[in-house]
């Protein structure tokens, strides 16, 4: 049978085969793979593990090589990390720092290394921020202003508290504590009547408001926790004592966790304030820019939604933790 192309496309076609082989390549040097070391604070919360996940994940993604560090909410673990990634000379070392103080004579040590260093999640305090190349975060001051203007509207302005302090000494507890005391104050009929650290977990939550109840009874309007895990906690202990969560006392939180919009939902927890946890795809923008000699915005803030009977239960089908 006779071909349906013309014998001179064949030659043409072998022509830039030919040419092809015979043209020399020019040798591309190997990709050099990007090293990161992270130092998490721990596994304390629904809200850290989302956090991890999103790091970890992120980083495989993009083919970074991720030296992850598991703290378990001691800052002396930290540190021992961070000195650890300088000596395995990564190229950006990330840092989520439990407390927010103590850090610059391990943060000297990195600058002197020459590796830059993100905060991510939580800042902390220090009269050199050239110590650290940026911070990527929430506005945890802004969270507890949101908290506390949602429920002076709820409450009309009345009730006593009783508040679930996050990890002593940690920025989101310091914060969060500080703005919500600060927009309380503004209304002489809501009182913060007791506060206790729970350390930012489920049992801590429970434990606290257990003795709460036990010394304050039913002169307990109102739970202020500073984050999900806590305020979840708070329920189960509020449910045995024979009370309803989110009826007979008023539950506000923050980190909108996917099980506390459930919550939400369903009228255990009355509001939660969003605190996003899912900072990978960003951390990594971040330490790309740094690397190729970008400047970055020295604080870079997630924008946070306030979840309440209004709106949990549409948000439930999308909420990604
Ligand atoms: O630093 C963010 C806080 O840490 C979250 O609100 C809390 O759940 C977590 O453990």
């Amino acid at each position: 049978m006779k071909s349906l192309l013309p014998s001179r496309v064949f030659l043409t076609l072998a022509g830039v085969l030919t040419l092809a082989l015979l043209t020399p390549v020019a040798a591309q040097p190997p990709k050099k793979t990007i090293k990161v070391g992270f130092a998490q604070t721990g596994a304390e919360s629904a809200w850290r593990t989302a956090n991890t996940v999103s790091m970890k994940s992120e980083a495989e993604k993009r083919g970074i090589d991720l030296k992850f560090s598991d703290a378990q909410g001691k800052q002396e673990n930290q540190i021992r990390a961070v000195r650890s990634f300088i000596t395995q000379g990564v190229d950006v070392i990330v840092i989520a720092p439990i407390v927010e103080t103590g850090w610059d004579p391990v943060l000297r040590e990195a600058k002197r290394a020459k590796i830059p260093v993100i905060l991510t999640d939580r800042t902390i305090q220090t009269a050199d921020e050239s110590l650290f190349a940026c911070f990527i975060g929430s506005d945890f001051y802004e969270e507890g202003r949101l908290a506390a203007d949602w429920l002076a509207k709820f409450s009309g302005g009345k009730g006593n508290i009783v508040e679930l302090q996050g990890t002593a000494g940690s920025a989101p507890a310091n914060e969060r504590r500080k703005a919500f005391g600060d927009a309380v104050a503004k209304y002489p009929g809501l009182k913060i009547i007791d506060s206790q650290s729970g350390d930012f977990r489920r049992s801590g939550g429970k434990e606290v408001m257990e003795a709460f109840i036990k010394k304050h009874g039913k002169a307990i309007n109102i739970v202020y926790s500073h984050n999900d895990d806590m305020a979840l906690g708070a329920v189960q202990a509020i449910e045995e004592a024979g009370l309803k969560p989110g009826k007979d006392i008023t539950i506000v939180a923050i980190d909108a966790i996917k099980e506390a919009i459930e919550a939400v939902a369903a009228g255990k927890i009355n509001c939660t304030v969003e605190c996003s946890p899912l900072f990978g795809p960003k951390v990594y923008d971040t330490v790309a820019k740094l690397l190729a000699g970008q400047t970055v915005p020295k604080k870079a803030y997630n924008k946070d939604e306030v979840f309440d009977a209004k709106n949990a239960a549409a948000a439930l089908p999308s909420r990604q933790y």
